[in-house]
């Protein structure tokens, strides 16, 4: 007995340690993925989001653009009648990277919560079937992402860079992935 309680004081602080860790760590990846330049195309509905200051308010793509039935677009007006691989060099012109489409609509970051984006992105069944080291290595070497480092020309970056986020999600993933607790919010 005497020792299991040794066993229990032994273990708790550190634990509650590394939730504190972890949750400080989750804070800094939440940060990122909640940016506009990251969750504008992770949305739950048909339509990608213009934000920030270079956009006035936030409103939906307009143009009538749509996810269509691969995320690509309709086949009317695909993202890539607009979208080339690379960033247009003049302001509000369109934005580029290799692949341009929307995320799949489970993949929702757009006004969800830290708590809910944080239990999407441990879901295999709705982050792409992804260990958290796919997810890491996705943040660290996809161009879809790297763009919300380097946006072009007027739209604020997301924070950080995409090493540093990687870096955060492996820390993170060491420290069991603690999310934090939707407050009635
Ligand atoms: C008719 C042309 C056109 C089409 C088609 C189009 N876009 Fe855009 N998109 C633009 C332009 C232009 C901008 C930049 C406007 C600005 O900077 O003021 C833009 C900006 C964006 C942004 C940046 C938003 C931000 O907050 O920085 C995203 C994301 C985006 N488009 C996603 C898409 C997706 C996904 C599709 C296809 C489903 C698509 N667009 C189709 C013209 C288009
Ligand atoms: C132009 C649209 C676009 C932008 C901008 C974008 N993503 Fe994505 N994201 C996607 C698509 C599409 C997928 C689905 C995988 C694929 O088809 O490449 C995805 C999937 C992901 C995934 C896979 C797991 C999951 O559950 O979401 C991660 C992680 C991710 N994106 C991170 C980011 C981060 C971080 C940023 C900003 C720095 C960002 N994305 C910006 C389109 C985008």
């Amino acid at each position: 007995m005497k020792r299991l309680i040794f066993l229990f004081l032994l273990a708790f602080p550190l634990s509650a340690a590394a939730q504190d860790a972890g949750l400080a760590e989750w804070q800094s990846i939440f940060e990122v993925f909640s940016h506009p330049r990251c969750a504008n195309c992770h949305t739950q509905d048909d339509h990608p989001r213009w934000s920030g200051a270079h956009y006035g308010a936030t409103r939906i793509h307009p143009f009538n653009v749509r996810r269509g039935p691969d995320g690509f677009g309709n086949p009317g007006l695909t993202c890539r009648t607009c979208h080339q691989e690379a960033n247009a060099e003049i302001l509000h012109g369109p934005p580029g990277a290799p692949e341009w489409h929307l995320a799949p609509a489970e993949m929702v970051w757009f006004e969800k919560s830290s708590a809910e984006i944080c239990a999407q992105i441990k879901d295999p069944a709705r982050n792409g079937g992804m260990s958290l080291e796919e997810v890491a290595v996705h943040v660290r070497d996809d161009a879809l992402v790297a763009w919300g480092w380097a946006p072009g020309p007027g739209r604020e970056p997301a924070p950080g860079s995409a090493q540093e986020t990687f870096a955060a999600l492996e820390r993170w993933a060491g420290l069991g992935a603690p999310c934090p607790q939707d407050t009635d919010g």
